[in-house]
């Protein structure tokens, strides 16, 4: 029996389309909306060649209220929401603030204003453990304190957490979970779907990858001299797979009023931090290949070391990350092979 429908915003992004994938496979019906801004429609196919399954799609820009609202009025059976569809590159975020504030934050107010016009029970939001800074304390916990966000990308993600809270404690008549990624990576065991960063990639695995292909001539390591056993920064890696399975049980909770209060704060990572230098050799080490690197200066606005305490996802949740990390740079390598087979990278 099918369950009931989930609107994906950002469905055909990176973490959208594995949890895309995740809710079909619990049954869910889904419908996506994505404005393809940082995606294309070919991640349908992925999503179909996984499951089965074509999720409805509209392709329209979330922060288009009037947009929004006729999708509500064509599936007036959406029950949950998961948001993803937000600009999510740091740098980026420090040149065109607006762009980051009008998107981030105008698509959250338009999703809150809807829900309760059209009996949506619950919304999971799309959090980072950005909004910890630079932690007092490893590994972190949900309680601790919050930091002044050093980009505006990550004030959005404060700020969303903010507008949630108030806006559910003046009385909106559903619930959220917010949920503080760590470093996602990896791409799905298919090879079906993945990251797809435009242009250059920011980020530490897409350069990676596009590193042991050839694309790139070799990986800047960003610092040798942090305060770490090897000097390299620390990061929580957390498989996407894994990352989307949470949602999931998120989507679950809310819709079963299963949830202990109103507003719902998880971390989601591993538990286990590694470094950049330790992160390349288990690339290395599970897929054979040798990623040319070396060691440049520290990037402006890197935190030196942050990885997730994941008791509460895993007690209340009842999720864990199960991935080890050799089986994720192994998926992520599949992926960047795949996207050559095709001839896109
Ligand atoms: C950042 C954001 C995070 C956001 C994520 C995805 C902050 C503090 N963190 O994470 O909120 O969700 O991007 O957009 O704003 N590195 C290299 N060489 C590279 C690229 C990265 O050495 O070419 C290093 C970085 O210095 C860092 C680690 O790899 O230590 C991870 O970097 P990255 O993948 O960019 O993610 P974060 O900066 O941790």
């Amino acid at each position: 029996m099918k369950k009931e429908r989930i609107l994906v915003t950002g469905g055909t992004g990176y973490i959208g389309s594995h949890t895309v994938v995740e809710l079909i496979n619990a049954g869910y019906e889904v419908v996506i909306i994505d404005n393809l801004s940082n995606s294309n429609r070919d991640v349908l196919k992925g999503i179909h060649a996984i499951t089965g399954v074509t999720p409805d799609f509209v392709e329209a820009d979330c922060t288009d209220l009037a947009a929004l609202t006729k999708l509500f009025e064509t599936y007036p059976d959406i029950k949950g929401i998961i948001n993803f569809a937000a600009s999510k590159a740091v740098g980026e975020s420090m040149q065109k603030p607006i762009l980051y504030y009008r998107n981030n934050l105008n698509t959250l107010m338009n999703l809150l204003d809807l829900m309760p016009r059209f009996g949506v029970k619950g919304i999971v939001f799309s959090s980072s453990c950005t909004v910890y800074g630079e932690p007092d304390v490893n590994p972190v916990t949900e309680e601790a304190p919050i930091k002044k966000a050093t980009s505006p990308y990550g004030n959005t993600k404060q700020i969303s957490e903010e507008i949630i809270t108030d806006v559910i404690n003046a009385g909106a008549p559903f619930k959220s979970v917010l949920l503080r990624y760590f470093n996602p990576v990896g791409a799905h065991p298919s090879a079906e779907i993945g990251e797809l960063p435009n242009g250059v990639p920011q980020n530490l695995i897409p350069y990676l990858t596009q590193t042991a292909i050839g694309i790139r001539k070799e990986l800047s390591v960003f610092g040798n001299d942090y305060d770490t056993p090897d000097g390299s920064c620390i990061r929580d890696f957390i498989n996407v797979v894994d990352l989307a399975k949470a949602h999931v049980i998120a989507v679950e909770r809310m819709l079963n009023d299963k949830c202990e209060t109103p507003v719902e704060i998880f971390n989601l990572g591993t538990g286990v931090g590694l470094s950049v230098l330790e992160l390349i050799a288990s690339f290395e080490r599970a897929t054979g290949v040798k990623v040319p690197h070396k060691i440049v200066g520290r990037r402006p606005g890197d935190i030196e070391k942050v990885w997730a305490n994941p008791k509460r996802a895993n007690e209340v949740l009842g999720w864990k990350a199960e991935t080890p990390i050799d089986d994720t740079m192994r998926s992520a390598w599949k992926w960047q092979q795949r996207l050559r087979e095709r001839g896109i990278m």
